[in-house]
């Protein structure tokens, strides 16, 4: 499967190369020199004004350069961020490098593409000679796996092979045997998923209209409307994509709302909505029926779902900023009568890591305990308000069991009108044995386990009285 690190609503994506690499095709051309000087400034875009790598991207680099080309700086860039403390390791030892600013950045861009066996160690040589008279050791990355390896402090050692800081890497090691195979996953790329709008047609519908644009695509295994994009192509150009026959969407992402369940023409409050993928998947289920009422603390946001409602032709959608502490009385009053509240909340993201380089490096610890404190007030907030029969849905993009069963069992124990309902009630058999975890109870999902993004997510279903 091709795979991509998802560009929002932009069509930048790593390819497989299916062009030379940027940095080499313009070896000959002289504009090797200007392609790692893109990179740097991005980089340094991203640091500096503590952009997203995306918007720094988007900022920097020229949109006459091709697809392919784009996606090949994204990939180095994107890569080199996401790598830094291991490429840090194999070129500066555990000092790391002595030295800071752009000629650090391409220090590392060049370690990256060493690293990906796309430059030979003495051509990173010559070419970082642009940038500081100092030598390097590029060749040390070469070996970089085996020197992490001799590590001792288990902690270090892990973070460093997955890079990462200590403090995330002693959270991940208590996922025992299979820690190493998390950090792998975390490390690697997405694969590039959309979902087909039920609202325009199936997804064979959709897969034929794909195959006639020679865009390659496969059904996703677990999510009943994904399809898994196997080809280089830029979707946002489409006209299928402008007539809203499909979303880009992590299939973790789209089985949330087949968990969600929303009854036929039923009423759904959700809560924590951002730009609206979660929206726009549950206005699908309910076939343009019932109402999706999308609420979030942030207005830009909400801003984003009005014309992405528009394009996938989603009627039964409405809006409502609302302030971090409370929800307005509209909303109070559109919760008391819904059947689904969905909580989609804030969260470490680690779970996300494969699409987001930069979230291992800005989280902080104590970022987890306001994190922690803000789910569990969003879950109090909705629990006050349920009535009889409905159901909250809590989901989360992290692994962390703190931000995830630790709060569920916490909220078993302050509301007692609530009870869980089953992963296998709701989903079945045989897709709850795929993508339940070991005690049949909650979502959970896993990159190294079912290639989607981290997910986590647990249904609580008010008592009747
Ligand atoms: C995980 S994201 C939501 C992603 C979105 N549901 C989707 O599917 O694309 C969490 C959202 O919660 C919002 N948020 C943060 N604090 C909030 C609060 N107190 N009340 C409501 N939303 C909040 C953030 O602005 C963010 O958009």
């Amino acid at each position: 499967m091709r795979s991509a690190f998802q560009e929002g609503s932009s069509s930048l994506h790593i390819s497989d190369n299916v062009e030379q690499p940027y940095f080499d095709q313009q070896a000959d051309s002289g504009g090797l020199a200007r392609s790692l000087d893109l990179a740097v400034q991005v980089l340094g875009e991203w640091r500096t004004f503590g952009r997203s790598p995306r918007d720094a991207f988007a900022k920097i680099v020229p949109s006459e350069m091709t697809p392919a080309q784009r996606a090949d700086l994204a990939a180095v860039a994107y890569g080199t961020i996401r790598d830094e403390r291991r490429l840090e390791y194999a070129l500066g030892g555990i000092r790391g490098l002595m030295f800071g600013g752009a000629a650090r950045d391409a220090a590392l861009l060049l370690a990256y593409r060493v690293a990906s066996g796309e430059l030979a160690p003495e051509a990173a040589d010559q070419r970082f000679v642009a940038w500081s008279p100092g030598r390097l050791p590029f060749f040390a990355v070469l070996r970089l796996d085996r020197a992490i390896d001799t590590i001792r402090d288990p902690v270090e050692r892990f973070a460093l092979r997955h890079s990462m800081p200590d403090w995330l890497a002693r959270l991940l090691l208590t996922f025992g045997e299979s820690a190493d195979l998390l950090g792998n996953a975390l490390r690697s790329d997405a694969p590039r998923v959309i979902r087909a709008n039920l609202l325009r047609g199936s997804r064979e519908d959709l897969r034929g209209m794909l195959t006639a644009a020679k865009v390659a695509s496969a059904p996703c295994e677990l999510a009943p409307h994904g399809l898994a994009v196997l080809d280089f192509a830029p979707l946002f150009s489409l006209s299928t994509y402008h007539l809203g026959w499909f979303e880009q969407q992590d299939e973790g992402s789209q089985l949330i709302a087949e968990f969600t369940a929303p009854p036929p023409r039923g009423k759904v409050l959700d809560a924590c909505a951002g730009s609206g993928g979660k929206t726009l998947a549950l206005a699908a289920l309910l076939q343009n029926r019932g109402t999706v009422l999308a609420c979030d603390v942030h207005e830009r946001r909400l801003a984003d779902l009005k014309p992405r409602a528009a394009r996938a032709g989603a009627q039964n959608v409405q809006w409502a900023l609302v302030g971090e502490d409370s929800w307005p009385e509209p909303v109070q009053q559109f919760a008391r009568a819904a059947d689904r509240i969905l909580l989609d909340v804030p969260c470490s993201g680690i779970g996300a890591w494969r699409r987001r380089p930069e979230a291992r490096w800005t989280i902080k610890p104590t970022d987890l305990e306001s994190l922690e404190r803000i789910q569990a007030e969003l879950i109090d907030r909705a629990a006050l308000l349920l009535r009889p029969g409905a159901r909250i849905v809590y989901s989360t993009c992290t692994l962390l069991r703190g931000e995830n069963e630790a709060q569920i069992e916490a909220a078993l124990l302050r509301h007692p009108h609530l009870e869980v309902v089953r992963a296998r009630e709701i989903l079945g058999g045989a897709l709850a044995d795929r993508v339940a975890d070991a005690t049949g109870t909650y979502l959970s999902l896993r990159p190294d386990v079912h290639d989607t993004d981290g997910f986590f997510a647990a249904v609580l279903r008010c008592k009747r009285g």
